[in-house]
């Protein structure tokens, strides 16, 4: 969580980190600060609050100088409040910092520092930092960061600056993501490339425990121990305008229409030949006795979508899991094991550290990623991408749907590779190509979503329910309503309502069914019935002929291969939160409370 910017360069500061810091809100937004370098002084405007307050606190404009480092805050330790808002300065005022992550040892830090005289004036773990680099400091500003960064347990991205070293920004990583953009006598920092993508379309993608120095001429990476060490500078092919509007009124929205494309370049050459290539060719699938998929939230859900395909065309007993339960229960993994692991930034902490145990015990792992070389790419076996391109509102969208197409291609690919030669897989992955036209027809429910949503709105409480992949959709299409729009809804299997959950149901309620299996469609129908004779008002989102005038209102969606309808069937979910939210005037990009990225446990 938090958004870190930085800019060395012959331009002024500020306006480079003030647009870095609008394109990370997604990461925080309840404070903002930048510090930049200008006659010999550290210029520090902070404040809580979002990124546009900065912007329009008179102070800024006076800033002239061009080196700065700047942040947007998601409070771990201490309120949203000026003083705990980054940028930090040590106590002699000559070292900056901003951070994003946890530091897990800051209270013995905090001690050590206050027993050697310091005084430390937030309730931040961050704080820490520039005073370590003051106690460690003895004029070489590399060094004294080196010998910091050993003493922090926990996660950082790091920048530093200091009118002692007017010409440079330190920068430091370990498990928080860090960028360098590299443009001509002048280079760019970020927590992700969206940020500085309008600048440069060449990084270097900060590794663990690198140290950079960055001039405006020059780049140097350092191990912790400070040898020097050469990286690759890679392009990357997204383009600046996939991080902006583009006419939409919200990222959700454009997100949500940007789907059918999302998908398309997710299947691009993998599915166009007879067989399926994801670069696996070289694993023995056949070793593999059990799998799990392991994730977190709505990428969580897209594993709940995808195992029917693993365990139908490919033979192996898949259990997903919640990556913050996965790592404490001691999972039974061995060298049979085979863990997947889906993360839209790869850089999730509860995710990365369920990934770590299961390369402990021998696993063999595959990471589904949107952001490429993420952390968790550099841990995983074998990393596969979805190509959705940059996801920038909070409730994940296009990620959700490339990943249940990636990961029903994997499954694809391992039957496959495992000698199933069956027109039944043959038939499914016709129906994967077919997912980009059919997406597209989808987007056509808006209007009857806007509709329900209209009159949904004020409702206190909303249930969704769905059978197999269907509930699998039902609870995302339930996170999604309580992200934006602070409805709360829950989502069960419809066969479970009559075994509790129908107590709530009285005159009113709506409940949401989703039906796209033909063999088990009816009997979400008279789940949903049961709750219509409580009281219940339906919206039914199908693929079946339905005839019932007891349903008020029935959503059509194409037809596809039952295993895949959670592509098509989450659109009219994800529509219908998106228009609750805007009716209830909530910010459907930055909902309260919630972070993009989630880096702490
Ligand atoms: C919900 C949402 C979250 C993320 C979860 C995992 O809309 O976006 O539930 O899916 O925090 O994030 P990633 O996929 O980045 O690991």
């Amino acid at each position: 969580m938090c958004g870190i910017v930085g800019y060395i360069g012959t331009k002024k500061a500020v306006p480079v980190l003030i647009n870095g810091l609008l394109s990370l809100e997604y990461r925080g937004y309840d404070s903002a600060g930048i510090a930049v370098l200008e006659n010999d002084l550290i210029k520090v405007v902070k404040d809580k609050g979002r990124v546009k307050n900065l912007q329009d606190n008179p102070e800024i404009d006076k800033i002239l100088g061009n080196i700065g480092i700047a942040h947007t805050r998601w409070a771990t330790h201490g309120e949203p409040s000026k003083v705990n808002s980054h940028p930090h300065l040590d106590n002699s005022g000559k070292f900056s910092v901003v951070h994003n992550g946890i530091i897990e040892n800051y209270s013995i830090l905090r001690q050590k520092l206050i027993d050697n005289g310091y005084k430390l004036l937030s309730e931040t773990d961050t704080e820490v930092i520039p005073n370590l680099i003051h106690m460690n400091y003895n004029g070489n500003i590399l060094e004294a960061v080196s010998k910091t960064v050993k003493e922090l347990e926990g996660s950082f991205a790091i920048e530093v600056i200091s009118p002692l070293h007017p010409d440079e920004i330190i920068i430091v990583k370990k498990d928080s993501p860090l960028v360098v953009g590299v443009g001509e006598n002048e280079n760019y920092i970020a927590s992700d490339i969206p940020a500085i993508l309008a600048y440069t379309s060449n990084f270097y993608f900060v590794g663990e425990n690198e140290i950079g120095v960055i001039k405006d001429d020059s780049i140097t990476f350092y191990d912790v121990n400070l040898n020097e060490i050469k990286k690759e500078l890679k392009s990357i092919e997204w383009d600046a305008v996939s991080s902006e509007k583009n006419g939409y009124e919200d990222f959700m929205l454009k997100e949500i229409y940007e789907q059918p494309k999302a998908v398309r370049e997710t299947i691009g050459q993998r599915m166009s030949s007879d067989k399926v290539k994801l670069g696996l060719d070289d694993v023995d699938f056949s070793k593999f006795n059990r799998m799990y998929i392991v994730a977190c939230g709505t990428a969580m859900h897209a594993g709940l979508a995808s195992k029917y395909a693993f365990e139908k065309f490919c033979k192996i007993p898949t259990e997903i899991d919640m990556a913050s339960e996965f790592r404490y229960r001691d999972p039974l993994i061995d060298n049979q094991t085979l863990c997947i692991f889906i993360s839209q930034s790869g850089e999730t902490a509860d995710t990365i550290a369920a990934l770590k145990l299961a390369k402990e015990k021998g696993a063999t792992t595959i990471a589904v990623v949107n952001v490429i070389d993420s952390s968790i790419t550099r841990v995983a076996d074998h990393t596969i991408y979805t190509h959705a391109g940059p996801e920038i509102a909070v409730a994940s969208t296009k990620a959700y749907t490339c990943q249940v197409v990636l990961l029903n291609i994997l499954a694809a690919n391992i039957a496959e590779l495992l000698g199933n030669t069956s027109d039944e897989l043959n038939d499914f992955k016709q129906s994967i190509l077919a997912l980009p036209d059919k997406l597209k027809e989808v987007l056509d429910t808006d209007e009857i979503m806007k509709s329900y949503a209209e009159k949904n709105y004020m409702k206190k409480d909303l249930f969704f329910v769905g059978r197999g992949a269907d509930y699998a959709v039902s609870l995302e299409g339930s996170l999604k309503l309580k992200e934006i729009s602070y409805i709360h809804s829950d989502a069960y299997a419809s066969g479970e309502l009559k075994h509790g959950p129908i107590a709530l149901i009285e005159k009113d309620t709506p409940i949401i069914g989703c039906a796209t299996n033909p063999s088990i469609a009816a009997k979400t129908i008279s789940n949903l019935e049961e709750a219509i004779s409580r009281g219940g008002n339906a919206l039914l989102v199908t693929n079946q002929e339905i005839h019932n005038d007891k349903i008020s209102d029935i959503v059509t969606i194409p037809d596809i291969h039952p295993m895949l309808s959670p592509v098509l069937s989450v659109v009219p979910l994800q529509l219908f939160a998106y228009h609750i939210a805007k009716f209830k005037k909530l910010d459907v990009d930055k909902p309260r409370n919630l972070a993009k990225s989630v880096t702490v446990e």
